[in-house]
């Protein structure tokens, strides 16, 4: 089962997730972080920027989860931009050693293979960032995603692509098409940590964590990892049926092991 941590805000989310990321780049300089974009992993990012203040991330490596189809990767809201204005410059990391999923339609049917191999030759993932979908999504995976999926284009439901349209014009201007991480390669980083705040992500929560493990709800994979921390607020914890069982254990866990 996942380790759920509840936490009192999103900022003491981004402060303990950025602890861990820290103290895993200090045990190796060239860690390969998987990227999440979204509000969600913004405080971590925020976090990370302080505590890392003085620590060399330079040779830190990153994955992006995702990218829309479609748009240009100089369009602002492509993820490209997006971990490049959130991560890569305000962390100063290499843009080199950042690596998004090529969008481009033109390129489609080779560059999930592409990114499934870079991924490989970095030497898999050692702790991925991750938000969830109100629809249960994870990366861009969509409800019936395979666990067993790869990099590859899906189609964005009519919910997600409601939910983004604050990042756009308008609900026209939002794609329709993405390429992600397949649950199965998310599945293959080695930890793998989802945060979730408020209400709206409280029922897609519930699910991923003691609902039954079903491609429904693609966050339900993370039942399969062996090493997988879930940090929430109140408001996304608050359809956890054991919340309280959370709280003892994290309240008790031995001192010194991290998330
Ligand atoms: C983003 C991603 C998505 C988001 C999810 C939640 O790279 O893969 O799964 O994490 O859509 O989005 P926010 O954080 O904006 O609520």
């Amino acid at each position: 089962m996942a380790e759920v941590v509840i936490v009192g805000s999103p900022e003491d989310a981004g402060t303990l997730v950025a602890a861990e990321i820290v103290r895993l780049v200090g045990r190796d300089p060239q860690a390969v972080l998987g990227l999440a974009t979204g509000s969600t992993p913004l405080p971590v990012y925020r976090a990370l920027r302080k505590q890392a203040a003085g620590v060399d991330l330079s040779g830190v490596r990153g994955f992006a989860l995702d990218e829309y189809v479609g748009i240009a990767p100089e369009h602002p809201e492509s993820y490209a931009s997006v971990i490049r204005r959130e991560v890569v410059e305000p962390l100063g990391l290499d843009p080199e050693l950042v690596h998004v999923p090529d969008g481009d339609p033109e390129r489609i049917a080779v560059s999930g293979g592409e990114y499934e191999r870079a991924i490989e030759a970095a030497g898999g993932v050692d702790l991925q960032i991750l938000g969830i979908g109100t629809d249960g999504h994870l990366g861009f995976n969509e409800p019936g995603s395979s666990f067993a999926s790869r990099t590859r284009v899906k189609t964005l439901t009519a919910q997600t692509r409601r939910d983004n349209a604050r990042f756009f014009p308008s609900l026209d201007d939002v794609p329709r098409h993405c390429i992600t991480q397949g649950l199965g390669t998310i599945l293959r980083a080695r930890h793998l940590v989802l945060l979730a705040f408020g209400a709206g992500k409280a029922a897609a929560v519930a699910g991923a964590v003691e609902g039954p493990l079903t491609a429904s709800l693609p966050a339900s994979a993370i039942q399969l990892h062996p090493h997988a921390t879930v940090v929430v607020d109140e408001e996304a914890a608050s359809q956890l049926r054991m919340a309280e069982y959370y709280r003892y254990a994290w309240e008790n866990k031995p001192a010194g092991q991290g998330l």
